[in-house]
Formats: structure tokens, C-alpha cells, sequence
């Protein structure tokens, strides 16, 4: 079958290990931010990828696609209800469930910094220039854990949709480039496996836009690999975690 074929041809020798650890358990954190408030339960790459964007209380910062909310609550927490946090996203079903991941979640005092709003994310670089510190892309991507434990999802997987959701990621990650104050940072993630949705993607804009530039990224979890620009984590070798890619950018 096509993903199989595609993928053991990517990663090699690795990919049945990679597999295996695909179809396991993966390596979920509680976040619980007081006693009588819902517990969320985030995979720990994710954890990782929504802390690289090291938001500060003060800040103004944007999700651009938020939903179902597990970074929006990380960022909401590095914030501390100072500062404002938009946690966008286009889709209306996904973003009542943003709404009660947030409202359920979160203490009234960090709730009140937060506007949840349903923009096509490409149009933030148009209508809202250099606007914001730091701004977290959580692009749409392939899922492919998830689409490894979904026969339905595996059926209509092809090569061309990879290479058509990097172009979308690519015009989104324009528009969030375009939508960040100079000295801001940008953090760019996929759940993908493919480099074609991660790097490929950041080569690109690094190419398009020459004020941003790749920051380097310390503490990463035990396992994750180093790529050209960003980190992925594998759960074949982190313990479970991921897939999560990530890269950080900032503009000068
Ligand atoms: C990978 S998910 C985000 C997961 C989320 N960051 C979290 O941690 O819970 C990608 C989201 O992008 C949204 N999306 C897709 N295209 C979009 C667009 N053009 N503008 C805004 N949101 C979009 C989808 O509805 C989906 O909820």
C-alpha cells in the first residue's frame, strides 16, 4: 500500500520499529490547573513543542489553529493572565469543543486574557501585520498516527496529499511570518512524519521571507531527533512520544 511503501522508503532500516511504536501506546501528561477544574490530557511532544514558544505574562500571542485547545492551555499557563491570547481556528465544530476545552480547563483569571475566534488563518498576515510576540502554527497536516489506526483514513491517503497540504502549511506559515512583530518568535509544528510538511516546509519560508531565521532549540525530550531546522519526536525512540516536529523562528 502507498503510506507503507512511501514511508519505509523514508525512513529505512528504522521504519518497522517506527511502526510498531506508531500502532503502541502513546505518552500522555495530565494538565490540571486547579482541583475543581477538568483535567486535559496531552501527548508529551505536544507538551514540548507549545513550550519551545516560551510565552512570557505580558505577551501577545496567537494560536493560529487552536483547536481542540491542549497548547492553548499550555500557552494560557506560561501566561498567567497577563498579556492577551487569541486561540484561533477555522472550523466551527472543532472550535466548540476549543471553547470547552478552555472554559473547562482554566482558572476565570487566565480565561479573561483569552478570545477564541474562527479566522482563515492565511488572512492574519494581511489584516493583522506585526502584531503579535509570539505566534504558535499548529498546522493542518497528515496526522499519520492517526491515520495508521483509521483503515478509512488509510484509503484515501496518497503522496499528492502530502504535497498539497505542504503547500497549504506553507501559505500559512507566510501569513503567520507576516503577522509577527519584528523580535517574535514563531513556532511552527506538524504532527506529520514526512519532511515534506516539516522542514521542506520551513526551507521554504526561510528562502521566502530573509528576516526570519532558525533559533536553536535546548532542552529537547530524551529520543527526539535533530533535523536541519527543527526537532522530531519519534515514538520509536522517545519513549512513546510524538510524532511531533517543531521548528522555532524569529524575525530580525
Ligand atoms: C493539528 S490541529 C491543531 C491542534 C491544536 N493546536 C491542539 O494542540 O489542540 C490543526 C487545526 O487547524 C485547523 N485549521 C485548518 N485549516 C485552517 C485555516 N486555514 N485557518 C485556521 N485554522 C485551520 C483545523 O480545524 C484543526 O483544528
Amino acid at each position: 500500500m502507498e503510506f507503507f511503501d512511501y514511508f519505509s522508503g523514508l525512513y529505512g532500516e528504522r521504519w518497522p520499529r517506527l511502526l510498531d511504536a506508531l500502532k503502541g501506546e502513546g505518552r500522555a501528561m495530565e494538565l490540571r490547573f486547579g482541583e475543581n477544574l477538568e483535567p486535559y490530557y496531552l501527548d508529551e511532544a505536544s507538551y514540548f513543542a507549545a513550550s519551545v514558544l516560551d510565552a512570557r505574562p505580558g505577551m501577545d500571542v496567537l494560536d493560529m489553529c487552536a483547536a481542540p485547545g491542549g497548547k492553548s492551555l499550555v500557552i494560557a499557563s506560561m501566561l498567567q493572565g497577563q498579556g492577551s491570547l487569541q486561540s484561533n481556528d477555522r472550523s466551527p465544530d472543532r472550535r466548540l469543543r476549543l471553547t470547552h476545552v478552555l472554559e473547562n480547563s482554566l482558572p476565570a483569571a487566565w480565561l479573561d486574557i483569552i478570545k477564541v475566534t474562527g479566522y482563515d488563518g492565511m488572512k492574519f498576515g494581511l489584516h493583522r501585520k506585526e502584531s503579535y510576540d509570539r505566534i504558535l502554527l499548529d498546522a493542518p497536516c497528515s496526522s499519520d498516527r492517526h491515520v495508521l489506526n483509521s483503515p478509512a483514513h488509510l484509503e484515501v491517503w496518497s503522496v499528492k496529499r502530502v504535497k498539497r497540504l505542504s503547500v497549504e502549511q506553507g501559505a500559512l506559515l507566510a501569513s503567520a511570518v507576516d503577522a509577527l512583530r519584528p523580535g517574535g518568535v514563531l513556532v511552527y509544528g506538524t504532527c506529520a512524519l514526512s519532511p515534506l510538511e516539516n522542514d521542506k516546509v520551513v526551507e521554504k519560508i526561510l528562502k521566502k521571507r530573509p528576516s526570519m531565521r532558525p533559533v536553536p532549540i535546548d532542552d529537547i525530550p530524551p529520543g527526539a531527533d535533530r533535523t536541519e531546522f527543527g526537532v522530531h519526536v519519534l515514538p520509536d525512540t522517545s519513549e512513546g512520544r510524538g510524532p511531533i516536529y517543531c521548528a522555532k523562528l524569529t524575525k530580525f
